[in-house]
């Protein structure tokens, strides 16, 4: 990423659910229906440029292919993978710079882990929005980088109780990066 990138790239922000010790997936695909988080994701995302890895885009189904009113970016070290309507790149710098060129001012992470990681590991992340899934996840394989608390400011969003719809109690969260 040019200097002046990363001075006027777009802000990034990291968009997750996760159980209590961090689980965010099982067999390439969620652990959880919670229908209001799902309404959520897509009200905060609607109208943006959205940036997955290649697993996290194949574990949508078909018919919600591409995340329909969003700019869907996917990276992969896979040089011929390619989808309609959908812009493909080789790193989450590449992914930012799509989104800068279309004059983005921000752009959100949505997974899976290991792109969440990778956004982490390059210093990007400027916001996130957790939902934090009131309950555990044996099963999982797949987690939410360990970040530490006392760098973000923690403002809470919404809180739902289980019902038909939403499996487990859920609360989100935005946070935001502390400037030292
Ligand atoms: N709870 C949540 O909020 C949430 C959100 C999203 C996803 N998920 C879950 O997360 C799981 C998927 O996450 P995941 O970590 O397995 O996969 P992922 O992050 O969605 O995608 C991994 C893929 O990204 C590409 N990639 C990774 N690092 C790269 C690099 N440095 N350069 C270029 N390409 C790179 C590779 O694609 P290629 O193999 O094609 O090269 C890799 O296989 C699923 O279970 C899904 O349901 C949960």
């Amino acid at each position: 990423m040019s200097e002046d990138l990363k001075l006027n790239r777009p802000k990034v922000i990291l968009i997750a659910a996760m159980g209590r010790n961090r689980e965010i997936g099982s067999n390439n695909d969620l652990m959880w229906h919670l229908r209001a988080d799902m309404q959520f994701f897509r009200e905060t995302t609607m109208g943006h440029f959205v940036i997955m890895g290649r697993k996290n885009f194949d574990s949508i189904p078909p018919k919600y292919k591409p995340l329909q009113g969003r700019v869907n970016v996917i990276i992969t070290r896979n040089p011929d993978f390619l989808y309609e309507e959908c812009y493909t790149c080789s790193s989450i710098e590449e992914s930012i710079e799509i989104a800068a060129s279309n004059g983005e001012e921000k752009v959100f992470v949505i997974g899976g882990g290991q792109i969440y990681q990778l956004a982490m590991d390059a210093g990007l992340v400027d916001e996130m929005y957790i939902t934090h899934v009131d309950g555990s996840f044996s099963q999982a394989e797949v987690f939410y980088p360990d970040f530490t608390e006392g760098d973000w400011e923690k403002i809470h969003l919404q809180s739902v109780k289980a019902d038909i719809q939403n499996e487990f109690d859920f609360e989100i969260f935005h946070y935001t990066r502390k400037h030292n």
